[in-house]
């Protein structure tokens, strides 16, 4: 097998392989890095209905919501112009940006009237343990 070296790299011919031993290959598909699957974000009590929480997990900027008794994780990065979702509030099933009140639908992450913008949501669950206080887990990439 070939190895590319770091031009190559540079040129965007070949993808470099950061898995556990920093080989660059070449002809290689770009390295995708296993699912976290269901993480931990915060206990349920650390919620507030209708409020965002951020949390910052895996290299991940989240805004998690409590709303009507469901949690939803989004990146908290608004795509209008990088305000803090976590900073905003729930209205009508969707996430308001408190910088300029865009509202982004807490079930697809898309605009409340278009699906032309979008900011990327992940599943998210609650956990609940005896004798614990219950996790707001999501599926993160
Ligand atoms: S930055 Fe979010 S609406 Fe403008």
């Amino acid at each position: 097998m070939r190895l590319a070296d770091e031009s190559a790299v540079q040129s965007g011919y070949v993808t470099p392989f950061t898995g556990c031993c920093n080989v660059v290959r070449a002809g290689r598909r770009p390295y995708n890095p296993p699912r976290m699957a269901w993480t931990s974000l915060c206990e349920l009590g650390d919620l507030n209905e209708g409020a965002g929480k951020y949390v910052e997990v895996g290299g991940l900027r989240l805004a998690v919501f409590l709303h009507r008794g469901k949690v939803h994780t989004m990146d908290n990065y608004c795509p209008h112009a990088g305000g803090n979702m976590a900073g905003g509030y729930v209205e009508e099933g969707c996430a308001i940006c408190p910088w300029h009140h865009w509202a982004f639908r807490l079930d697809t992450g898309h605009l409340r009237d278009t699906t032309a913008v979008q900011i990327p949501i992940y599943p998210t669950r609650l956990l609940e343990r005896d004798g614990h206080p219950t996790l707001v887990q999501a599926d993160l990439p």
